[in-house]
């Protein structure tokens, strides 16, 4: 099964790493779907897609509801045939001292950057076994790894997502499946300038990249190419891996 020509599923693809990851399998061949909750930016970028020439279709999806993705999976199976590629970006950010996260905040990180990928995967999981043949790249985080101090809910949703891979490839490797994580560390997308912007960072992002054995920050299609290079048929004997993409901040 060559990977090119086949449709994968990119959340969270109307910005960021998303965005790029979804560049990225365009640039092989793949058709694309693109879900996000972001309707507008949604639009704006597949229209630039397109314009370029690519295979690529935007639908307004809140992950973490699962009518939703399994109404617009539907969609993609109609517009472009079988889901052989899912990519679980989409995710949002936490930040503030443990003690006063509420019950509702808990729940909502939980709901995007993890139970969201927990529905994407079951609602595409039927197209991959029927091909006997499947991608699952997951983006959690290099906080995951080392823990992050006023990050409790988050860094819990990103360690859960990487249990789930782990589990996950276990479970798949039978029907040609692989499941992977990408844990990005500082990678400079809209994200990432909000949370500075915010003054969520006590270190300016040239700290970071002086700290950084590569002595700089990461860039969208750093994780790109290490997700597209995951999805490759060559790529078979990779599965329950977490593959740090940090400029070597943490290994
Ligand atoms: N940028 C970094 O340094 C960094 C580091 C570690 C992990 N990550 C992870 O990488 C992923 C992408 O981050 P980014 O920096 O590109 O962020 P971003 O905010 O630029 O993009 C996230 C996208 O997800 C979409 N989204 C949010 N909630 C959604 C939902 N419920 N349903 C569907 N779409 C939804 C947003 O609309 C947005 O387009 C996230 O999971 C993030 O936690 C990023």
């Amino acid at each position: 099964m060559p990977f090119e020509k086949t449709t994968a599923v990119v959340t969270g693809g109307a910005s960021g790493l998303g965005l790029a990851i979804a560049e990225g399998l365009i640039a092989r061949g793949t058709q694309v779907a693109i879900f996000d909750i972001h309707a507008e930016q949604l639009e704006l970028e597949v229209k630039r897609l397109r314009a370029d020439g690519a295979a690529v279709n935007g639908y307004v999806v809140d992950v973490s509801d699962r009518a939703q993705v399994r109404s617009a999976m539907a969609h993609v199976r109609f517009d472009f045939g079988p889901v052989l590629i899912l990519i679980n970006n989409a995710g949002i950010e936490q930040f503030g001292k443990f003690d006063e996260i509420s019950d509702e905040f808990w729940d909502r990180v939980m709901a995007i950057n993890l139970r969201g990928p927990f529905i994407c995967t079951q609602e595409a999981l039927p197209d991959m076994k029927a091909a006997q043949w499947g991608r699952i790249v997951n983006i959690s985080s290099s906080s995951a790894q080392g823990g992050q101090s006023q990050m409790a809910a988050y860094v819990s949703s990103k360690s859960g997502l990487i249990g789930l891979t782990k589990s996950l490839a276990l479970e798949l490797g039978r029907y040609g499946i692989t499941v992977n994580t990408v844990p990005p560390g500082m990678v400079v997308t809209p994200l990432l300038e909000r949370a500075i912007a915010e003054g969520r960072f006590t270190a300016s992002l040239e700290h970071f990249a002086k700290i950084t054995p590569v002595k700089r920050a990461g860039r969208p299609e750093d994780i790109a190419n290490a997700t597209v290079f995951l999805c490759q048929d060559e790529s078979s004997y990779i599965t329950g891996q977490v593959i740090g993409v940090n400029g070597g901040r943490r290994t």
